[in-house]
């Protein structure tokens, strides 16, 4: 079970988990490491290469991070991707400087060798627009590197030392705005550190299971159920690995989506799963009674999930392991990226539990990232259009209701939202946008229907673009569909008089309003 591994050193750079997810994209698998770990620690683990990521800092600024300078001494291949490259230069003697240009953005980049020292660049043309981001470079490359690549801007865009297997790009090979990035990475993985490609999901499921199987022996696993795509997966393969030892709990907070509690149910007697379904929406409702504040609406649908949670467990009598769908980005111990550090919004769906219930963990997709949870989920019989749902914040409808939360306003929203899916889907936009979803805002006002005066709610739409949730921007639906989304909340959801399009984007608002 020990594959081919690269491990990627993080020095702060937004792309450094793009950088493992492309090399798992080549069948090649890669971890996220910190970047001052020791070289002895990452020998020991007998990785088939190493890559330094990029990073917003300057080498030479006090409390830059730095990697152990033995790293350069491990014996495998390495390869500096921007911070990495200058990290790399100035650790074995040569010169880093502000550049006279800085580069952000789109840069062209020439190809000047093409002997043993290019590896890097075989099958990659002799111009090439990358992506570069970076206000220093590498002025004077360190004694035993030649230059093998440059722009306008930066004479050394890429350098190496083949004897000591020593690689450096000024650019960043894992952004799809550079030409033949993949194939760069490619180069580097397979031609250069030995690759083979043992990293696929169906070797994962087989091993993911075994492990599981091992694990937990003749234990009993509880499974916490979110409805979402992960938490699913880890179950279904607990299940493969233990059968009936598996019990899953759903809790239906009563802030779920139309129909939403059926379909869990529907869902997993079909896949044959173990399901406790439990109603506790009279219990949560009851806790958020005249609550308005977004965090106490939070904190109390955290705190009354693991109460619910707690007392179904304890009727299965003795269990020793908790499944939970924690995935990779959450494991990985990582430099912040400056200025996104600071808690804007307590995000605890299942945060408390292990602790408070004293069971051994089973975590069975801890290594994956999102997309390949995706491809084992569609291996494993789930639906499509359930893989590929967008993400539903743990507290649900609660922050999308701002004030109050009513029964009625519930079916309210629970309505609007409904035909905003079903047009967003209708019009191929669902798989485009990170999420687009309705908003209840405890706004009345004036409007007039047949020839009635009427006093009632408006609902805010939200459609947003966005890469992973930290920075959004309003996707430009065509007026065609938001006059139909419109039209159609007005028509059929009794209580709702007015709808307005959500124009902000993240930062300096968020995606959800609340
Ligand atoms: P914001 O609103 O902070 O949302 O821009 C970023 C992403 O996180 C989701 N979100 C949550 N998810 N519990 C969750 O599990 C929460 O309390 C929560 N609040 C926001 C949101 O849907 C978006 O994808």
């Amino acid at each position: 079970m020990n594959h081919q591994t690269i491990i990627v050193l993080d020095f702060g750079s937004q792309y450094t988990q793009l950088i493992a997810r492309r090399l798992r994209e080549l069948s090649i698998y890669s971890e996220v490491w910190a970047p001052d770990t020791a070289a002895e620690k990452i020998r020991s683990r007998q990785p088939a290469g190493i890559i330094l990521s990029g990073g917003p800092r300057s080498v030479s600024e006090a409390g830059a991070p730095k990697c152990d300078p033995a790293v350069f001494d491990v014996g495998v291949p390495v390869l500096g991707i921007c911070y990495g490259m200058q990290l790399m230069a100035d650790t074995l003697g040569g010169t880093v400087e502000p550049a006279p240009s800085r580069e952000f953005g789109h840069a062209t980049v020439s190809v000047t060798a093409r002997d043993d020292s290019a590896a890097l660049f075989v099958n990659v043309p002799e111009e090439i627009r990358v992506w570069a981001s970076h206000g220093d470079f590498v002025a004077a490359a360190p004694a035993g590197f030649s230059v093998i690549a440059t722009s306008a801007n930066a004479p050394i865009a890429a350098m190496s030392n083949p004897q000591r297997s020593l690689y450096a790009l000024l650019f960043h090979p894992e952004v799809v705005h550079t030409d033949r990035g993949l194939e760069i990475l490619r180069n580097f993985a397979y031609g250069i550190c030995g690759c083979t490609g043992d990293w696929t999901m169906a070797s994962f499921v087989e091993e993911a299971t075994a492990r599981v199987r091992a694990r937990v022996g003749e234990g009993r696993v509880v499974c916490a159920l979110s409805g979402g795509v992960d938490s699913t997966v880890a179950a279904l393969i607990v299940h493969r690995a233990v059968g009936h030892k598996l019990t899953c709990i759903f809790v239906d907070n009563g802030v779920l989506r139309l129909n939403e509690a059926a379909q869990v149910r529907k869902r997993f007697e079909r896949l044959s799963l173990p399901l406790v379904f439990v109603d506790a929406s009279g219990i949560f409702l009851e806790r958020l009674e005249g609550v308005t504040d977004p965090e106490k609406k939070r904190k109390i649908i955290g705190a009354t999930f693991i109460d619910v949670f707690e007392a179904e467990a304890a009727k299965l009598g003795r269990v020793d392991f908790l499944a939970q769908g924690t995935l990779y980005p959450d494991v990985i111990e990582s430099v912040p990226i400056v200025g996104q550090a600071a808690l804007i919004k307590s995000h605890h769906n299942v945060g408390g539990l292990p602790e408070r219930m004293r069971m051994k963990l089973v975590e069975p997709l801890r290594e994956l990232f999102k997309d390949e949870v995706r491809v084992v989920g569609r291996k494993l019989g789930l639906e499509d259009e359930f893989v590929d749902r967008q993400p539903f914040p743990g507290p649900g409808l609660a922050v999308r209701i701002l004030g109050e939360i009513t029964e009625d306003r519930l079916r309210l929203l629970r309505r609007a939202d409904a035909v905003v899916a079903e047009e967003v889907k209708r019009e191929g936009w669902y798989t485009r946008l990170w999420q687009s979803f309705a908003v209840l805002l405890p706004v009345q006002s004036v409007g007039v229907m047949g020839d009635e005066r009427t006093y009632e709610y408006t609902v805010a739409i939200r459609a947003v673009e966005s890469r992973d949730g930290m920075t959004a921007d309003w996707a430009r639906l065509p007026h065609d569909l938001l006059a139909r989304i419109s039209s159609r909340i007005v028509n059929e959801v009794k209580g709702i008089n007015r709808v307005v399009y959500d124009i902000s984007s993240k930062p300096p608002s968020t995606i959800e309003w609340e």
